[in-house]
C-alpha cells in the first residue's frame, strides 16, 4: 500500500489551476494503486509560520534543553517531516509567484530542512537523509511560459523543489506543467493538455 503526501500551496480553492493539476496527479496514482491513502498538507489552511528567533534556536539547540515552548516547536516540525518520512509518493501543487513558490511552501521548507532528520553533513559534504525510493510529482502551473523560451532562466519555482529534494535525498523526480494560463490561446488548453499528458512511473 502507497502513502501519497499531497502537499497543496495555491490559496485558490475552486478556481486553482494547481490544485486541479494536482489532483489529475492523484487520481492517476490511484489509477495504478487503487489503495493508495492520500494525505493532504494544505498549507493554506494551516499555514507554516514565518521563521523567528525562537524557532531556529529551538532548531539548533538539545531536544533535552527545550523549554516547553521549544517542545511544541519541534514537534510542529518534526510532524511535518515525519509526512514527508512516510510518504512513498508526493505530490507538490506549486503555482508560480512571483518567479517562485507561494511564500507557504517557502515557509514550510524551513521548517522540513533540518540537519539530522532530512539532510546532515559528514566529510563529505551534504547527504539527503530521506529515503531515496521516494517519488516526487511537482504540478506547476504558470501565467507564462517557462519550460522553454526567453523566460526559462526566470524559473525559480520548479529547479528550487527539485533542489530542495535532491538535497533531502530525492532525485526520483517528474514535473507536470500547465504553463501560459495567462497567454491567450494558450491558456484555453494548457491545463486541459497538462492533465491529459499525466503520466504516472
Ligand atoms: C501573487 C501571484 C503572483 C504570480 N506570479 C507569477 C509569475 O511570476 N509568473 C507567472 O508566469 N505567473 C504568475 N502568476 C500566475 C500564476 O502562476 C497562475 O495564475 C497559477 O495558475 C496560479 O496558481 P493557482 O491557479 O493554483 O492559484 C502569479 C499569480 C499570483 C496570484
Amino acid at each position: 500500500m502507497k502513502n501519497i503526501l499531497h502537499i497543496i500551496s495555491s490559496p485558490r480553492k475552486e478556481v486553482s489551476a494547481s490544485r486541479k493539476l494536482g489532483k489529475a496527479v492523484i487520481e492517476k496514482i490511484q489509477e495504478k494503486y487503487p489503495d493508495a491513502v492520500v494525505k493532504d498538507r494544505d498549507l493554506t489552511t494551516s499555514p507554516a509560520p514565518l521563521l523567528n528567533e525562537a524557532h531556529i534556536n529551538t532548531f539548533f539547540s538539545p531536544a533535552e534543553s527545550h523549554s516547553s515552548e521549544q517542545q511544541s516547536i519541534n514537534k510542529y516540525s518534526e510532524d511535518l517531516i515525519s509526512e514527508l518520512q512516510e510518504a512513498d509518493i508526493i505530490v507538490i501543487d506549486s503555482p508560480m509567484y512571483n518567479f517562485s513558490v507561494p511564500a507557504t511552501l517557502r515557509a514550510y521548507f524551513d521548517f522540513t530542512s533540518r540537519a539530522g532528520y532530512t539532510f546532515k553533513y559528514d566529510e563529505n559534504g551534504p547527504k539527503g537523509l530521506l529515503n531515496n525510493d521516494k517519488k516526487l510529482y511537482i504540478a506547476f502551473t504558470s501565467g507564462n511560459i517557462y519550460s522553454q523560451g526567453p523566460f526559462q532562466i526566470y524559473d525559480s519555482n520548479v529547479p528550487y523543489i527539485k533542489n530542495i529534494f535532491g538535497f533531502y535525498g530525492v532525485s526520483d523526480i517528474s514535473v507536470f506543467r500547465a504553463e501560459g494560463l495567462s497567454i491567450p490561446g494558450i491558456m484555453e488548453t494548457s491545463l486541459e493538455k497538462a492533465i491529459e499528458g499525466i503520466t504516472i512511473d
